[in-house]
């Protein structure tokens, strides 16, 4: 099915293909963010903004800057709580980054499928738009993200900024009921929070969805490749990507070298007829090497570390997650180990929720926090470009210099 749908949406593009302008633009939606990889190029014709202005600077700790719409496929009483946990972790998240720009999310509360009955919920990026950061490097910024930098000349954006979906299979509980939480409830408050910070960019484009979009066998991984109108068109990776390092004999190495080496294994604009056809070219490369040394990383405990930005909320290494065997998209290495962080303040970016635990529990556990959003988390969100009190200047990316990638 994921084969399918990707490559019926290239022959779409494929069709368009006398709209030279589309070509020239492009940025990447994830429409289901329980799929990430398949991920849809869209055209994104450069906007100009002729109102660049900020919203008012009024005080962090009652305004949210978080617009949610709700599809509630539930009973009022119930979406009327869940109503209330978006709005309460909105406001949490803009008491501790400096938002400039509000952000919209498109948010679901459904039963899920068969297969997905143990995700208590799923979020991503709507869109994910081409910058190129102060090291000359072109990744991919999630819109929220890109919003606020305040571009005067930016990719369009799309309506939404995050697609986030939650369960409504799982026995939630929420504060506002004023009763003790059960052994077999979950917290809402924390998988909203949670689930918000990926949307954020709290997210490595690092998967295997190379091979399971074909279905093969999982030999490695790769950040996302761009295959545009049955052309190559190279592996670019994520502003969180950016940040993380392989360690390999001790040796720490940026995962940006391995996106690089990639980026290598096929010439620029190599046309293919299938992507199962482009699949078997890059892993035909002498450079697959490098996706398998990331696959070992990716599946080994304590390899693969995320380095701060100079400056922020926390200057040493923080481990993500690679404990998983087999490697499991959307809980490794988008998160911070669970091993080392789970009773620490910041448990709430790890890939598992517990049952029978409240917000306020994890957080006096972690070590009585002011907020739950701890400070390895605020640093990773600082070191991506989200402004805060104490790193109120994050640096800007800028438009990519010359169409990216070429055509
Ligand atoms: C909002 O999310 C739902 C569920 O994922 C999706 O079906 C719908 O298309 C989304 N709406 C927009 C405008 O993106
Ligand atoms: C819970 O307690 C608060 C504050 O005491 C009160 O305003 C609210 O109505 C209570 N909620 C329920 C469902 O009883
Ligand atoms: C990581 O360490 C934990 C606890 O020591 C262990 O249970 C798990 O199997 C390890 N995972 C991997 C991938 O080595
Ligand atoms: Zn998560």
């Amino acid at each position: 099915m994921k084969f399918q749908s990707i490559y019926a949406s290239i022959l779409i593009l494929a069709f368009n293909h006398f709209l030279i302008a589309f070509a020239a633009h492009p940025c990447i939606d994830y429409p289901d963010p329980l799929n990430p990889g398949r991920f849809e190029f869209t055209d994104c014709p450069n906007i100009v903004e002729d109102d660049i202005e900020d919203l008012p600077n009024v005080k962090r700790e009652i305004q949210n800057f978080f617009h949610i719409d709700i599809n509630c496929y539930s009973d009022a009483t119930l979406c009327k709580k869940i109503k209330k946990a978006f709005d309460d972790a909105g406001k949490e998240i803009s008491k501790v980054l400096k938002l400039k720009k509000k952000i919209y999310v498109n948010a679901t509360f459904e039963s899920f499928s068969l297969m997905e009955r143990n995700v208590l919920g799923s979020t991503y990026p709507t869109r994910s738009i081409f910058l190129t950061s102060d090291d000359k490097i072109t990744r991919l910024y999630p819109q929220a993200l890109a919003k606020q930098f305040s571009l005067n000349v930016h990719p369009a954006y799309s309506k939404y900024d995050i697609n986030s979906r939650f369960n409504a299979d799982f026995g939630w509980w929420f504060k506002s009921d004023n009763k003790t939480i059960e052994t077999d409830q979950y917290d809402f408050s924390i998988v909203v929070l949670h689930e918000l910070i990926h949307g954020l960019g709290f997210i490595s484009s690092w998967d295997n969805s190379l091979e399971t979009n074909v279905y093969q066998y999982v030999t490695g991984l790769t950040s996302i490749y761009y295959f545009y109108d049955n052309k190559y068109g190279g592996f670019v990776e994520n502003i969180f990507d950016r940040y993380l390092k392989l360690i390999e004999n001790k040796k720490k190495i940026p995962l940006s070298d391995y996106t690089a080496q990639l980026d290598k294994s096929v010439p620029p604009m190599t046309p293919f007829n299938t992507i199962l056809q482009f699949t078997n070219r890059v892993k035909s490369s002498p450079k697959w090497k490098y996706a398998k040394l990331v696959l070992k990383a990716a599946t080994t405990n304590n390899s693969i570390i995320f380095t701060p930005a100079k400056r922020t909320s926390w200057n040493q290494d923080i481990y993500l997650e690679t404990s998983l065997k087999p490697f499991n998209a959307g809980s490794s290495i988008s998160h911070v180990s669970q091993l080392k962080y789970r009773k620490t303040s910041d448990f709430l970016m790890t890939y598992q929720q517990f049952p029978g635990q409240t917000l306020e529990y994890f957080i006096k556990r972690g070590g009585n926090y002011k907020s739950p959003i701890g400070p390895r988390i605020i640093s990773i969100l600082e070191s991506i470009g989200y402004a805060t009190d104490t790193h109120p200047n994050p640096v800007k990316p800028t438009l990519p210099s010359k169409k990216y990638p070429t055509m």
